[in-house]
C-alpha cells in the first residue's frame, strides 16, 4: 500500500490529510514512479483553498503536479525508460504521494548529478518561466523588468532571459537582493519608487515586463514603463489581462495556453535539467519536509518562504 495527501473540502492547510492508496500497474503509455521528492507550488495551495476555481469535490482530491523519483515499472508502448531510471515528473496529477503512475509524456530522464529535490523543483516554475521568455521572444536587444524576481518562477525567468542575452532588472525585498544579483539581474526594491528607479537604471528603456506578483502596483508600473503592451505579461492576474490590454499565460486567464505554449512548458524541463547538470542554471531549494507534513509545507508556502519547498515521501 502507498500513501498520498488529499483533501475532502476546500479550506486552510488543515484540510490536508494522509490517505492510503492502491497503485495500479502502468497501462499502455504509462510509467510507475517511486516518488523521492515532491515540489510544492503556489497553485497547489490556491486549488486547496478554493481561491483557484475547480470542480466541486466529490471524493478525496489529491494534489501536486511536480516531483522526481525512480521508475519502478514501464507500461507497454513506452520507449526509452527502464526500471531504476531516475526521472523528473512534471505536469502530472496527484504527485503528493509515495508512488504514482503517470503518462510517459509527464516524465523526463533526470541526469545522475541532479538530485530528486532539484528535479522536483522544476515542473511548474521552470516550465512557466521558459514559456514566458519564449512567448515574449526575449532576446539580446531587450531590457526586461521582472516583478518578484526572487521567487521560484522569477529566478528562472531571470536566468532564461539572461541566457537569451537580455538585460534584466528584478524587484525583490532587500533581504533577497543578493540572490537576484547572483543570477545576473539588477535588483530593485518593490514599492512606489520602482518606476523612477527603473528609468535611472535603464535609460535605454524597458522593452518587456513580467508580473509574478499580481499587485495593482506591479501592473500599473509595467504599463507605465513598457510602451508595447503585447510585451507585458502577467502570470497571476490573468482574469484582468484582457481589460488592461496586456498578455497573460494562465494564472486565471480564461484563454487556455496554446499548443505552442504547452510545448515550451514541456521542452523547458529537459532543457533546464541539462543546464543544471552542466552547472549553468541554478534552482534554490527551501525547506524539505516529510510527505506527512504537507499541511505544514502549505503553511510555510502561504507565509512566504525562500526557495522551493519540497516534500520527501
Ligand atoms: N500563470 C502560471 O502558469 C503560473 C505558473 C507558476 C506560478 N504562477 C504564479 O506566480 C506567482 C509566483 O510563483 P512562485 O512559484 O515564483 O512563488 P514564490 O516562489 O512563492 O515567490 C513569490 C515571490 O513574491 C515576492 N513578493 C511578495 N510580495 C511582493 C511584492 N509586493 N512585490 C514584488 N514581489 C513580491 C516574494 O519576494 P521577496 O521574498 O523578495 O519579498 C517571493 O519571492 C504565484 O502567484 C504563482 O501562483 C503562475
Amino acid at each position: 500500500m502507498s500513501t498520498a495527501i488529499a483533501y475532502s473540502e476546500f479550506g486552510s492547510a488543515d484540510v490536508l490529510s494522509q490517505i492510503d492508496i492502491a497503485v495500479a500497474a502502468p497501462a499502455h503509455g504509462e510509467v510507475a514512479v517511486r516518488v523521492e521528492a515532491v515540489g510544492v507550488n503556489p497553485l497547489d495551495a490556491k486549488l486547496r483553498s478554493g481561491k483557484r476555481v475547480s470542480p466541486p469535490i466529490t471524493e478525496p482530491r489529491r494534489l501536486g503536479s511536480d516531483g522526481a523519483g525512480v521508475v519502478t515499472a514501464v507500461g507497454d508502448g513506452v520507449e526509452g525508460y527502464r526500471v531504476g531510471d531516475p526521472v523528473i515528473v512534471f505536469g502530472a496529477a496527484g504527485v503528493y504521494a509515495s508512488d504514482i503512475v503517470v503518462g510517459a509524456a509527464h516524465v523526463v530522464r533526470r541526469p545522475e548529478n541532479v538530485s530528486a529535490a532539484v528535479g522536483a523543483a522544476l515542473g511548474i516554475p521552470i516550465g512557466t518561466a521558459y514559456q514566458t521568455v519564449r512567448s515574449l521572444a526575449i532576446g539580446s536587444d531587450d531590457t526586461v523588468l521582472v516583478h518578484a524576481g526572487s521567487g521560484s518562477v522569477g529566478q528562472a525567468v531571470i536566468q532564461f532571459a539572461r541566457l537569451f542575452g537580455a538585460t534584466v532588472l528584478a524587484t525583490t525585498s532587500d533581504r533577497r537582493a543578493d540572490r537576484v544579483r547572483e543570477l545576473g539581474a539588477t535588483p530593485l526594491p518593490y514599492g512606489p519608487a520602482v518606476e523612477d528607479r527603473v528609468r535611472e537604471l535603464a535609460p535605454q528603456g524597458v522593452t518587456v515586463a513580467i508580473d509574478l506578483v499580481g499587485t495593482d502596483e506591479a501592473l500599473a508600473q509595467s504599463i507605465a514603463i513598457v510602451a508595447d503592451k503585447s510585451r507585458i505579461a502577467t502570470l497571476v492576474r490573468g482574469a484582468d489581462a484582457a481589460g488592461l490590454g496586456i498578455r497573460a499565460f494562465s494564472g486565471g486567464n480564461p484563454v487556455p495556453l496554446t499548443a505552442q505554449e504547452l510545448a515550451w512548458r514541456a521542452e523547458a524541463i529537459p532543457v533546464a535539467a541539462a543546464l543544471i547538470a552542466a552547472g549553468a542554471f541554478s534552482v534554490e531549494l527551501g525547506p524539505q519536509l516529510p510527505l506527512a507534513e504537507a499541511a505544514e509545507a502549505h503553511r510555510l508556502l502561504e507565509a512566504g518562504t525562500d526557495g522551493k519547498i519540497v516534500l520527501l515521501p
